[in-house]
């Protein structure tokens, strides 16, 4: 089988990765990848959302499936347009990605069907959403209502930061037309995990929780990232823990979805919180999350292919999974997340022996140099029967990074507070 990965960060890669293990996958072929896959599947220079570009090369090839990484091809319906073209994608559709695209419909969604979340209003007029945060002060969370490549949320933790979004956002149109309108909601605190699952209608098939780290430098201080590092399963989030999700959060939203006439399809992300009042979802995200799949897919003993033909198909996918931890840290580059110098040389790196090197943001130079070409450039893992033992084979690796000031990493993934 032929198989299209789209996209170009570490998820992708690890997609591809997983994929090579798949029995029946002949060809993988990535648009646009990275230099990191250059041994391990065929790139193919074409923009994650050039759609009519996607599916011609799609029908040239005769590709079997088509696998989406990033959320905003899906918001632009992908999945629509190579459907109606009778080709096999693993993806929702426009109407059902909108539970990312959209924070007003999939926060309204949720109320609509109590499913446990923070409480919320939904503006466009900046004088209104400034006398609700009066009303009801700060700590308070202002989020732009479409994508905004994860820098769309402002936790202010004053009335005067929650002001300043509203004027960054509605006024200043910082965040274009994904800005606005915005969602103001209640701030939460409580310690957050992410639970994805393969869902096909109404059938949900979860995977194991992960947890990213989001914040820039150890002790989760720093701005937010993309993600830093991510670590699964999670001794913290207990059996009974991810059936409440189950019950309460995953199989009532796909179930809200189908009733919607959206059915979603694909991987759905729940990005969670452990409050004092229970679990409640803090985002719905239409996709594999990135960080967390670099340290989900190491551990799930199926076949991917298998698994993503079996939930298409309306049959149980017997998902199984190593006895075992992930640990996987982000190596980004100086000045993250708020410059990301590109073309700086990567270091001549070592085989890793017990464990996987994950390329990102990495492209190759005149000289066919391996350089940086984003912010976060390139992920560590390493599975290991314990986390601290996964968490030293890392940054046994990492070592390598030591000596250049043009790239850096957080010191403490994987270890529980
Ligand atoms: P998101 O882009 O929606 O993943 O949000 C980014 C981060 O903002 C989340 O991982 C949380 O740490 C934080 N956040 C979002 N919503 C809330 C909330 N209602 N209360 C507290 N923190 C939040
Ligand atoms: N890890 C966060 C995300 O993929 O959105």
């Amino acid at each position: 089988m032929k198989v299209l990965v789209i996209g170009c960060g570490g998820r992708e890669h690890m997609l591809v990765k997983k994929l090579n293990h798949s029995v029946r996958v002949t060809d993988i072929f990535v648009a646009p990848g990275n230099a990191g896959m250059e041994k391990e599947a065929t790139c193919v220079e074409i923009a994650v959302d050039a759609i009519d570009q996607l599916l011609d090369f799609a029908k040239k090839e005769q590709i079997d499936w088509t696998i989406v990484g990033p959320e905003l091809p899906l918001s632009k319906g992908i999945v629509d347009h190579f459907r109606a073209e009778g080709l096999k994608i693993f993806g929702p559709t426009q109407a059902a990605a909108l539970i990312e695209s959209s924070k007003d419909f999939s926060k309204s969604l949720m109320a609509q069907y109590q499913i446990p979340t923070a409480k919320f209003q939904t503006f466009t007029d900046s004088a209104k959403a400034k006398a609700y945060i009066k009303e009801q002060g700060a700590p308070i969370v202002v989020k732009a209502d479409g994508l905004a490549e994860g820098k769309g949320v402002v936790v202010a933790m004053t009335e005067q930061e929650a002001y300043q979004a509203v004027d960054q956002m509605l006024e200043g149109h910082c965040f274009g037309e994904a800005g606005t309108q915005i969602v103001i909601e209640e701030f939460l605190s409580g310690k957050e995990f992410s639970l994805f699952a393969f869902v096909e209608g109404e059938a949900v098939y979860p995977m194991i929780p992960a947890r990213d780290h989001k914040r820039a430098f150890d002790g989760d201080k720093g701005p937010n990232t993309g993600g830093m590092g991510a670590y699964a399963p999670l001794p913290d989030v207990t059996p009974e823990d991810i059936q409440y999700t189950i019950d309460f959060v995953l199989k009532p939203v796909a179930r809200a979805m189908v009733k919607e006439g959206r059915p979603y399809t694909g991987v759905l992300y729940a990005g969670l919180i452990q409050t004092d009042s229970g679990i409640k979802v803090i985002e719905f995200n239409a996709r594999f999350g990135d960080p967390e799949t670099q340290v989900i897919l190491p551990l799930l003993e199926n076949d991917l292919l298998d698994v993503i033909e079996a939930v298409s198909s309306g049959v149980d996918p017997k998902l199984t999974w190593r006895d075992g931890y992930a640990v996987g840290t982000v190596v980004a580059s100086a000045g993250y997340p708020t410059v990301s110098n590109k073309g700086m040389k990567v270091p001549e790196l070592p085989e890793i022996l017990d464990g996987y090197l994950i390329h990102a943001g990495t492209t190759f130079d005149h000289n066919h140099h391996i350089v940086s070409n984003g912010g976060r450039v390139l992920l560590v893992g390493s599975v290991q029967e314990t986390l601290a033992k996964a968490n030293k084979e890392v940054y046994h690796y990492l070592k390598n990074f030591d000596q250049t000031d043009d790239f850096f990493y957080r010191t403490d993934i994987g270890l529980i507070e």
